[in-house]
C-alpha cells in the first residue's frame, strides 16, 4: 500500500491546516496515510554558526527519512504574514541542509487553508514557485478559503463549488503517485 503524508505547516495544536491534509490526504482511496505533527521536530531556529558548532539535528536526518520512505506528500501550509510558519520554515531550512532536494522527488498536493477569504494564497504562491526547486514533484494546489464557513469536520470541503474543484487537484496527484 503507498504511503502517504499528511503535514499541517503549522505546530498549532489546533492546526486547521493538519485537519485539512488529514482529510485530504484520507480521500484517496487505499493508502496508508501517515500523519506528521511539526512538533516533533522542534529544532533551534537554525543558523550557519549553529549547523558549523553542533551539526544538523537529528530532528532533521528523521524528517527526510520519512519523507524518503513515502509515496507522496500531502502538505497544507498555514500562511504567518503572507508567508510560512516559523516552524515549517524552520524544519525546511534545516532538512535542506542534509543534500539537495528536500522533498526527495516526492509528489506533492500542495494545499492551504486560513480563517480569512484568501485561504492562504500568498504562501500558496511562494511555495509554487518554490517546492519544484527543492525537490517537490508539485502535482496539484489547492486553497480553501474562509476554512470556518467551508469546511465541515464530517464531510469536509461543505461548497460544492470548491470540492469539484479541490478533487480535479486531488486526481492530479492521485496520478502522480501511482
Ligand atoms: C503570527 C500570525 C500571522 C498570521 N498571518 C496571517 C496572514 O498573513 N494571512 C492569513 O490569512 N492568516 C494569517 N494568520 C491567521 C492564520 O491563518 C490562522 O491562525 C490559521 O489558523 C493558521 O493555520 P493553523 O491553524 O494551521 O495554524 C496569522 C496568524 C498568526 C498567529
Amino acid at each position: 500500500m503507498k504511503k502517504i503524508l499528511a503535514i499541517g505547516g503549522s505546530n498549532s495544536k489546533q492546526s486547521i491546516n493538519k485537519q485539512f491534509a488529514v482529510w485530504a490526504a484520507n480521500e484517496l482511496d487505499g493508502v496508508d496515510v501517515e500523519i506528521i505533527d511539526l512538533n516533533d521536530f522542534e529544532m533551534p531556529i537554525y543558523g550557519i554558526d549553529k549547523e558549523n558548532e553542533h551539526g544538523i539535528p537529528p530532528e532533521a536526518h528523521d524528517f527526510k527519512s520519512i519523507v524518503k520512505n513515502s509515496d507522496g506528500v500531502v502538505l497544507s501550509l498555514a500562511e504567518h504574514n503572507g508567508s510560512y510558519s516559523a516552524a515549517f520554515k524552520n524544519i525546511t531550512d534545516w532538512v535542506s541542509r542534509i543534500e539537495k532536494g528536500t522533498w526527495a522527488g516526492k509528489p506533492m498536493l500542495l494545499l492551504a487553508t486560513s480563517p480569512g477569504g484568501r485561504g492562504g494564497q500568498g504562501v500558496l504562491s511562494t511555495a509554487k514557485a518554490a517546492m519544484p526547486h527543492q525537490g517537490a514533484e508539485l502535482s496539484g494546489t489547492f486553497s480553501l478559503p474562509a476554512f470556518g464557513s467551508n469546511f465541515d469536520a464530517t464531510v469536509g470541503i461543505s461548497s460544492d463549488e470548491l470540492r469539484v474543484e479541490f478533487q480535479k487537484q486531488l486526481a492530479l496527484f492521485k496520478e502522480a503517485i501511482g
